[in-house]
């Protein structure tokens, strides 16, 4: 039985190509997804995953409770962690152009147990990032409501009974009613995107592609704009001294790499798509990396810029980088013609959060199916979840059900609470692609590999390393939620996994 569990799936069953040859893959016959994705469009989607909640909502916290001004190196502790765990990804994602992401590497490598382990870990990843994110986007549209009604006169706010969630989690940490009914606007950006995601792959790369254009466009404005106001003492003390537990201090600073990790999650988001990119071999690498390296930039950038232009303490808001722009139009320097630049890179820098926000909706809620596709056709999640729209080529059911799911979370639920859970679900994934690479590296070794991960026994050690890291620094504070969580998915291997695995019913 034990050797059962552990049983891996045969690379060679996999659509491996070898390199610079575009692959179509599957059966003769067989509707299969379409390969239609150039490495501009992957890029694309790995920015539009990666910049969201974390930068536009998430940082302030990060600098106010935990990190000071010193948000700067916890997001270069975050970025060095999944540049490493990056590597491992664009290795596997090269060689496996399939779209179960860390799923299928796991099963490849580690065995039958441990792909469902770090699949079911992935939905916390996809599907649970896609509700908290949807959730901040409600949040985000009600500033611009505010914002349009203050600007034109108009009436144009949504009631608070159609725009939060009716329950949420008191102090004693038990859900509660807020008496209101239902959080409508993170129901219909959910639905809006599950259709785009639907209809297929090539219309959902194309909206990304502009989305992300407006969102780093924005984002390279504000900092020209912000270099301009930024005040050095703000950032002295560099590393503000503890004041009891993860404020402050270096412990702080681990802490809030933490969370900022949350705002690097989706880089591995381009490697489900693997299966519809034209030249994998050549295209993966450079999609995840390039996206991971744009990102870190722009992160390591932003923190330094919104740490530089206000005290830190200040900047514990839902949109700190709004909160950054209003703090430096209250004071002299942003007074006079300064404050109607800032009035409207205020505005812009709404609608660039909404675009922000919009594109990881989009990326997450086509990767969750993509996942439950891989693991359907392994025979551990039911059949549906496999079958692809005969038009579209998309893995249509998956979709429509993963939509619905997350539109019902994101409606009812204050999912922001679940942020953390959403980060260590991710870095367990991560953590067990970098082991991955190794074991491959050694039981494989013959296997052409596009990309080599470069010193391997050191890159995927340490990348392996800084993942549990940072993964020990949540637990501590979450593991109850964990652990219910891996409960109840080893509970569905047991029921439903186990005994319909179509490679164990295989092996003799
Ligand atoms: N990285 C994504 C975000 O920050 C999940 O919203």
């Amino acid at each position: 039985m034990i050797k059962g569990l552990f049983a891996t799936h045969s690379i060679e069953a996999m659509p491996h190509v070898d390199a610079g040859e575009p692959v179509e893959g599957g059966a003769e016959g067989e509707v299969t997804l379409k390969r239609a994705l150039t490495a501009r469009h992957l890029v694309m989607l790995g920015i539009g995953a990666v910049i969201g909640a974390g930068i536009f909502a998430i940082t302030g916290t990060a600098a106010a409770q935990f990190a000071g001004p010193a948000l700067v190196i916890s997001f270069i502790i975050a970025g060095f962690a999944c540049a490493l765990a990056g590597m491992c990804y664009a290795e596997f994602a090269a060689m496996l152009p399939v779209s179960g992401s860390a799923y299928s590497y796991s099963y490849a490598t580690l065995g039958e147990v441990v792909a469902w382990f770090v699949g079911w870990s992935l939905v916390l990843e996809y599907l649970f990032a896609a509700a908290t994110v949807a959730v901040a986007w409600s949040g985000y549209f009600g500033e611009l409501l505010r914002t349009l009604s203050a600007a034109t006169g108009l009436s144009m706010t949504l009631p608070a009974a159609l725009s939060s969630a009716p329950f949420t989690f008191n102090e004693a940490g038990h859900l509660v009613t807020t008496g209101t009914l239902i959080n409508l606007p993170a129901i219909l950006i959910v639905a809006a995107i599950s259709w785009l995601c639907y209809r297929g792959i090539t219309q959902s790369a194309t909206v990304n592609a502009i989305i992300v254009a407006i969102k780093v466009i924005v984002i390279l404005l504000f900092l020209v704009v912000m270099f301009h106001f930024i005040n050095t003492d703000f950032w002295h003390p560099f590393i503000p001294p503890n004041e009891g537990g993860s404020k402050f201090g270096w412990s702080g600073v681990y802490r809030g790499a933490t969370l900022v990790f949350f705002a690097y999650i989706g880089f591995d988001a381009v490697s489900t798509a693997a299966g519809e990119a034209k030249n994998p071999q050549r295209d993966m690498p450079i999609g995840i990396l390039g996206s991971l390296l744009i990102c870190t930039v722009l992160y390591i950038a932003m923190a330094a810029t919104m740490t530089g232009v206000a005290p830190f303490r200040m900047l514990n808001t839902p949109e700190p980088v709004a909160t950054a722009i209003s703090y430096v139009m209250s004071t002299a320097a942003g007074s006079g013609a300064a404050s109607h630049i800032l009035g409207v890179l205020k505005v812009l820098v709404v609608f660039a959060a909404l675009a922000g926000l919009s594109s990881v909706v989009l990326v997450m809620l086509m990767g969750q199916p993509r996942i439950f596709y891989s693991m359907s056709r392994d025979g551990l999640m039911p059949r549906l979840l496999g079958v692809l729209h005969p038009k579209f080529r998309t893995p249509y059911i998956g979709t429509v059900i993963v939509g619905v799911i997350a539109a019902t979370l994101a409606g009812l639920f204050p999912v922001d609470v679940l942020g953390d859970l959403v980060s260590m679900g991710t870095l367990l994934a991560f953590a067990t692609v970098c082991i991955g690479v190794l074991v491959l590296r050694r039981t494989r070794p013959e296997l052409p590999r596009s990309f080599r991960v470069p010193w391997p026994w050191l890159v995927c050690t340490l990348g392996a390393a800084s993942c549990l890291f940072l993964f020990w620094q949540a637990f501590v504070v979450r593991w109850p939620l964990l652990l219910s969580w891996m409960i109840l998915g080893f509970l569905i291997y047991g029921f439903y996994g186990y005994r319909h695995s179509k490679l164990r019913s295989q092996s003799p």
